[in-house]
């Protein structure tokens, strides 16, 4: 069939007719669909329609895989399979302070894996890890293909930008989506997610899905259930896929932005930083060596300094220097405790807007972000504090941020008067549909 031809093979209103008014798409119209939509057949306009009526209608499973695999075909495909080390990868819906896969891929390349952490921008009050690693000075995101692979085989862990030909179609609707208001869909995160990371080639992943306010999924049934899916979707493809669903309600760690959070994560390497992501590094790193088959305690290779080397090396190979001092902000300003007593809650979307309005993040595609931007805290929940006492560092380049930023931190921690512990981290496992 001619390209022509091919276009008016099926009407797009008619489609998002058939999904706005409950019905289901068929594997052809849907290959169709995502087909002309990343060629620019099928117009921004109608596919924002059709990403609304499934964000109300959902997919089935048979559309979903379909969806999947149509978003695989329209980008290239890597294979890991000639590697000397065995392949897992890592991948966080997004959270707060989530800087875990700094100080993960080094410990788990540590421990004898090939870790591919093919990665994004922060967009909104997430923060992406790119951002973070490119507050180094030196350090370079894009690596070719070829570069990637023999780095995997040297050192074991890569991180670099997901390049422009692994599953285009889901750039284009991710975008879309995000200005769409259609982004916090079980089918369409789940599509979006792990079409990338079966074209991507890892023989197993590990998924962190974050449940809580600082999280795209707050509701705890609607994480196990995208966990479920997501899974089904990895197994499915043949990739050994096993979910965490962690806790998103409180910020990770005790910073958020960009070089404070490599700052933090190398403390980690060091053998210290925050319990939390310590606990949470150590949890993930067990199940991806399972998953790849690779008997190590990653608390003994953490101990012994060896991921440390690996991290080191790793930035040295994207002619980072790992060894140069992090950029300072210009300005800071310090938020008080508003109470005495022990920290009950400390809400996750307001530390991350407030790293946001700081200039860590970016408002659309393509805005510069600060890499001294962000918000360090002192205390987190379970510890004590004193009505007037450091609570929040905020620190940005631009000192008109710093108000806006202030505000959204007024009311995010909730004091309670008895000694309280914070609750589990990791919520639950999934490794079933
Ligand atoms: N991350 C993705 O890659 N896609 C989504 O849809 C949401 C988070």
């Amino acid at each position: 069939m001619s390209t022509a031809a091919q276009a008016f093979e099926f009407d797009a209103v008619e489609l998002i007719r058939t999904k706005r008014d409950g019905g289901r798409l068929s594997d052809p119209a849907i290959q169709w669909l995502i087909r002309n939509y990343t060629d620019g057949l099928v117009t921004a306009e109608q596919m924002a329609a059709m990403a609304m009526a499934i964000f109300y209608r959902g997919l089935d499973p048979r559309e979903l895989s379909t969806w999947t695999a149509a978003m695989i075909a329209t980008g290239e495909r890597l294979d890991f399979s000639r590697l000397s080390r065995p392949s897992v990868d890592k991948h966080s819906t997004g959270g707060v302070g989530d800087k875990i896969t700094l100080p993960l891929a080094p410990l788990v390349a540590a421990c004898g894996a090939a870790v591919p952490q093919l990665s994004g921008r922060g967009l909104g009050h997430t923060g992406g890890t790119l951002d973070k690693l490119e507050a180094i000075p030196g350090w370079r995101a894009a690596l070719s293909n070829a570069e990637m692979l023999a780095r995997l085989d040297t050192i074991g862990a890569v991180i670099c930008a997901a390049g422009s030909g692994l599953a285009p179609a889901d750039k284009k609707l991710y975008a879309l989506r995000d200005v769409t208001a259609t982004v916090e869909s079980i089918p369409m995160i789940s599509a979006s997610i792990m079409s990338k990371k079966i074209a991507e080639g890892t023989s197993a992943l590990v998924l962190d899905v974050k449940t809580g306010a600082g999280a795209f999924m707050k509701q705890y049934e609607q994480s196990v259930a995208l966990a479920r899916t997501m899974v089904g979707l990895g197994q499915a493809a043949g990739v050994r896929t096993v979910a965490l669903v962690t806790d998103m309600n409180t910020p990770l760690g005790r910073s958020a932005g960009n070089g404070v959070e490599v700052a933090e994560s190398v403390e980690v390497l060091a053998g210290g930083g925050p319990a939390d992501i310590v606990e949470l590094t150590l949890a993930l790193a067990r199940e991806m060596l399972d998953c790849a088959g690779i008997a190590a305690d990653p608390e003994t290779v953490l101990a012994s300094g060896k991921a440390m080397d690996v991290w080191k090396a790793m930035i040295r190979a994207q002619d980072g220097d790992p060894d140069a001092p992090l950029p300072v902000a210009r300005h800071t300003e310090v938020v008080t405790a508003e109470a005495t007593g022990y920290i009950a809650t400390m809400d996750a979307m307001a530390v991350g807007l407030a790293a946001w309005r700081l200039g860590a993040g970016r408002a659309k595609q393509g805005d510069p972000v600060q890499a001294a931007a962000g918000v360090t805290w002192q205390a987190s929940v379970g510890d004590h504090v004193t009505a007037g006492q450091p609570l929040f560092t905020l620190h940005t380049d631009t000192p008109e941020r710093l108000p806006r930023a202030a505000e959204a931190l007024q009311g995010a921690v909730g004091y309670a008067a008895a000694p309280l512990t914070r609750g589990p981290l990791v919520l639950e496992r999934i490794d079933a549909p």
